[in-house]
C-alpha cells in the first residue's frame, strides 16, 4: 500500500521501519560488530541520507535495506511487511520489486545501449520490447538523458553512466530507491549537477529514497533528515532535520542556516571520529 505523495498527488515510495536492526560479521579471524542495533522509522517519500566515519557501517545498513545481507538481529519492515522471512532468512520477493539500488559505480553492460541498459530490469521480468523502449524513453527524460539513447556506455561521461544508473534502478518501478554514495567517484561540479537532478527526480516521483554519503554538503543539499552514524562499531549517534525550503539550489548553499548545519555536524562528526 502507497500513501499518496504530498507533493504531487502521485502513488508515493513506501516507508520502512527498522527495529533492533544490527550486524556481526563472522570471520575465520574473529566476528566484526559492524553496526549496533538501530531503531529507525522511514516515512513514506522520505529522503534520509545516512551520514558517518569510514567503516561506520553505512553499507552494512543499506545492504541490509536491499535484502542483500539478513540482519543479525531485530526486524526490517517495508510498508508493513517483514522484509526477510524469519525461518528462511530470505528476503520476500514482494519486498524486493519495491527496491531499487544504486552501486557507487554505474556497472553498466558495454555492450548495450542506453535503453536496453536502463531496460534491462524490465527483460529480465519479460516485459515485451516496444513497452520496454517506451518505459526506457521516459526514464531516460527523467534523468536527462533523451538524446543519448541508442549510445554505447563508453560514449558518456561518469555522471551519465550513474544517471543511467539511477534509470535502471527505478525501471521495474520501485517505490524505494537506495543509493550507495552514488556520486562518491565524480567531481565537484557534476555531482553538484547530479544532486539537482537527483533532488527534482524524487519531488517528481515522490520515491522514499536512502542515500549513503561521506559529503556533508551533499547530505545537508538532499535530506529531509540526516542519519548520523558514530564510528564502528556503528550506532544512530543523532539525527538532524534539515529544515531549509525545497527545491534546493547552488544558490542555497549560500545561505546561513545551511552552512550552520553543515559546521555542526562537521563538528559532530569531528567529535564522534576523535
Ligand atoms: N563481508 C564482511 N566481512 C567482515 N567484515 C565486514 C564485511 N563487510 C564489512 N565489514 C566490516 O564492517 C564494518 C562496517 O563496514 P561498512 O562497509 O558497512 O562501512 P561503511 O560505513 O560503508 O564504510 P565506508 O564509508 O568506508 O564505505 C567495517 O569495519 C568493515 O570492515
Ligand atoms: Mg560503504
Amino acid at each position: 500500500m502507497t500513501e499518496p505523495n504530498r507533493r504531487t498527488g502521485t502513488p508515493s515510495g513506501a516507508g520502512i521501519d527498522l527495529e533492533g536492526v544490527g550486524k556481526t560479521y563472522v570471520t575465520d579471524a574473529g566476528n566484526v560488530l559492524a553496526l549496533k542495533p538501530t531503531d529507525l522509522k522511514i516515512k513514506p517519500g522520505e529522503f534520509v541520507v545516512l551520514l558517518g566515519p569510514s567503516g561506520c557501517g553505512k553499507t552494512t545498513l543499506l545492504r541490509m535495506l536491499a535484502g542483500l545481507i539478513t540482519p543479525t538481529e531485530g526486524v526490517i519492515t517495508i510498508n508493513g511487511r517483514p522484509l526477510f522471512n524469519e525461518r528462511t532468512e530470505q528476503p520476500s520477493r514482494d519486498a524486493l520489486g519495491d527496491l531499487g539500488f544504486v552501486f557507487q559505480q554505474a556497472t553498466l553492460m558495454p555492450w548495450r545501449s542506453v535503453w536496453r541498459n536502463i531496460a534491462l530490469p524490465l527483460e529480465t521480468r519479460g516485459v515485451k520490447k516496444a513497452e520496454r523502449r517506451e518505459r526506457a524513453e521516459q526514464l531516460a527524460a527523467q534523468v536527462g538523458l533523451s538524446d543519448f539513447l541508442d549510445h554505447r556506455p563508453r560514449a558518456l561521461s561518469g555522471g551519465m553512466q550513474q544517471r543511467v544508473a539511477i534509470a535502471r534502478a527505478l525501471a521495474h518501478e520501485p517505490s524505494i530507491l537506495l543509493m550507495d554514495e552514488p556520486f562518491g567517484a565524480l567531481d565537484a561540479m557534476t555531482r553538484d549537477n547530479m544532486n539537482e537532478m537527483l533532488q527534482k527526480l524524487w519531488m517528481e516521483t515522490g520515491k522514499t529514497v536512502v542515500l549513503v554519503t561521506h559529503s556533508i554538503s551533499e547530505a545537508v543539499f538532499l535530506a529531509d533528515r540526516i542519519v548520523l552514524l558514530s564510528p564502528r562499531p556503528g550506532r544512530v549517534q543523532d539525527i538532524v532535520d534539515v529544515d531549509i525550503a525545497r527545491p534546493r539550489t547552488l544558490d542555497t548553499a549560500k545561505q546561513d542556516r545551511f552552512n550552520e548545519l553543515v559546521v555542526r555536524l562537521r563538528g559532530q562528526l569531528g567529535e564522534v571520529s576523535a
